[in-house]
């Protein structure tokens, strides 16, 4: 599958990439909660990297990113960003890194430029730095022709654009986006793919967090998958996809008995790995999907079930998901 925003470049930083995030045993649960929020999280990210923590709501990637911004504390483990101990010295690491979180921080009272320049002077930098700082992002997050307007006038969008673009403003060591793209529709999230790109070609280090997988697949170098506040894989999206021993997903809906039909593919489809029952329909993970329709409807035929739909598709992170917690991973 190719994707109008697909990256081009190898998916991978340079080897002997210094380390810039390195998370080991990182644990919160929150006053009161009976079972933690994250629950020993052990990752390094690597200098250039575009690295993804993919999960669903509640999965604890919000408060995984709390910890490495020095934002939440830690109730067990260490976080080290750029060589700065987080939870020791979280003024120090609080100056390496930006943060965009998933509320809209923009001043509304400001223009679109004006959120840029401000935002400079704050952080200690000339005006006459902070004024060609904030023409340059423009420029590079194609917001230019937005400059005098209010922030109001933005799409989201484009909000989300300007928010990365001032998180950028002091050069951060590393980038922290909490699901970027989340509520945005496919233009907005296409136009700020690109934004990203563009960073990190630059060579901007990111950690992004998202619940949507074909983001993680296209976008991050490596993808950890994270449910109930642990990591239940870690790897680049084609060795993930690799690592199922399937090629295809196989959807096939009957008239009939979903049990049986999935029972009859099961043993006569050369190279199934795994069957289950979806939405009424069977869905059959395959290993090799050469031939794989007429497959299918011989032996569905064979065994008198009245086919409704077929479909076919390639496995995808959902299907490296769904394979680790036998759950979809809900958009
Ligand atoms: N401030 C908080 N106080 C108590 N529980 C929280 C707080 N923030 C998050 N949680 C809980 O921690 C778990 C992980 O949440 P979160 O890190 O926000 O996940 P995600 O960002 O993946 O949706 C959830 O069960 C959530 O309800
Ligand atoms: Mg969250």
């Amino acid at each position: 599958m190719t994707h109008p925003a697909g990256r081009e470049r190898v998916k991978s930083p340079a080897p002997g990439a210094a380390t810039v995030i390195r998370a080991a045993g990182l644990a919160k649960t929150y006053p009161k909660a009976s079972t933690a929020a994250v629950d020993g999280i052990d990752l390094q990210v690597r200098q250039g990297e575009l690295f993804g923590l993919l999960g669903p709501n509640g999965a604890g990637k919000t408060t995984t990113v709390g910890m490495l911004t020095a934002r939440v504390v830690p109730t067990a483990g260490s976080a080290y960003v750029g060589g700065t101990d987080v939870v020791a010295d979280p003024t120090l690491a609080k100056q390496l890194i930006a943060v965009v979180s998933q509320q809209n921080t923009l001043d509304r009272s400001l223009t679109v430029w004006e959120n840029l320049y401000f935002h400079g002077l704050l952080f200690g930098i000339p005006r006459r730095e902070s004024r060609s700082t904030a023409d340059a992002l423009l420029e590079q997050f194609h917001l230019s022709r937005w400059g005098k307007s209010p922030v109001s006038a933005l799409s989201g969008g484009m909000a989300q654009r300007l928010m990365v673009a001032r998180a950028i403003f002091h050069r951060p060591a590393v980038l922290f986006l909490d699901e970027p793209t989340a509520g945005l529709d496919p233009q907005g999230r296409l136009a700020l793919w690109e934004a990203l790109e563009g960073l990190i070609a630059d060579g901007q280090t990111i950690l992004l967090t998202t619940h949507n997988m074909d983001e993680a697949d296209h976008l991050c170098d490596r993808v950890a998958i994270i449910d109930h506040g642990r990591i239940l894989a870690l790897d680049t999206p084609a060795a993930l996809k690799q690592g199922l021993g399937a090629d295809a997903v196989v959807t096939v809906a009957t008239s009939g008995s979903q049990e049986g039909l999935a029972a009859r593919l099961n043993s006569d489809i050369e190279g199934a790995v795994r069957t289950r029952l979806v939405d009424g329909a069977v869905e059959m993970q395959v290993k090799g999907a050469e031939r794989l329709l007429p497959r299918v409807v011989t032996s569905a035929e064979a065994g008198g079930f009245e086919l409704l739909d077929l479909s076919i598709a390639e496995s995808t992170l959902e299907t490296v998901f769904i394979s680790l917690t036998g759950q979809e991973l809900r958009d």
